[in-house]
């Protein structure tokens, strides 16, 4: 695992505490610890530099928010999550990550919301997380202020991995981290939509990389107007 070497303004990197990580381990997601690690040293970074709100989209059961929320929590900020629960494409019965316990059997689709708030409830993370309930561009379009953080984990196709790159990295304040998760240079090791931004923020020259860990890739947004 390669930690960020620095922070956007010098920030040691820091690593969750053990009720930290021992929530993130018992909650049900897909990251693997060395990317968690990762990712709460960035979110710890930005907070830390920034104080600005940290900003992601899945939620899925909450277990990467876990890992924001801390960072947020350490800093004095906020995490904010945005997802519609109702799961991605590969979520869906039938396909290789589907989970029949986060089916609502009313009205037989999946509904994550349950999990996710016993989830942070456990953790003792409530405060410092602000759960949006909708579609990621939507929400997008209506919010109002700069965030220290995008961390793109949601919908992995073409169509919902550009949106989210579109629609929230317009709202990275200079020095604020892009991290995308599920990032696949290797067809063969999973799908390519969150390759295809990473190579979009890289090629606009609005971003630097920071680190490379596992399929988590951090990206620095630079000073001036973005474009591409
Ligand atoms: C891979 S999971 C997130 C995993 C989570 N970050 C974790 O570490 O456990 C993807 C999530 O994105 C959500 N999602 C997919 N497309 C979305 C969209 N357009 N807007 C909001 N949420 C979306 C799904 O409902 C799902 O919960």
């Amino acid at each position: 695992m390669t930690l960020p070497a620095s922070a956007p303004t010098g920030t040691p990197a820091a690593t969750p505490d053990a009720a930290t990580l021992a929530a993130f381990q018992a909650a049900k997601g897909f990251m693997p610890v060395d990317e968690g690690v990762a990712l709460y040293a960035a979110a710890t970074g930005a907070a830390t530099a920034l104080r600005l709100p940290l900003l992601e989209v899945g939620t899925y059961c909450g277990r990467s928010t876990i890992l924001l929320a801390a960072a947020a929590r350490a800093a004095g900020t906020v995490a904010v999550t945005v997802d519609h629960h109702r799961g991605s494409e590969e979520q869906q019965p039938g396909w290789e990550y589907h989970d029949p316990e986060v089916v609502d059997p009313e009205v037989g689709l999946m509904d994550t919301l349950p999990t996710f708030r016993r989830t942070l409830h456990a953790a003792g993370l409530e405060d410092h997380v602000i759960a949006v309930v909708g579609r990621s561009p939507r929400v997008a379009a209506v919010w109002g202020g700069p965030v220290g953080l995008v961390f793109i984990d949601g919908g992995h196709t073409d169509e919902h991995a550009t949106a989210d790159y579109e629609g929230w990295t317009p709202h990275l304040a200079p020095g604020g981290l892009l991290v995308i998760h599920d990032v696949f240079p290797d067809p063969a090791d999973g799908g390519q939509a969150p390759y295809r931004i990473y190579r979009r923020a890289l090629a606009s020259g609005a971003f630097t990389e920071l680190s490379v860990t596992g399929s988590l890739r951090v990206l620095r947004r630079e000073g001036g107007r973005m474009s591409g």
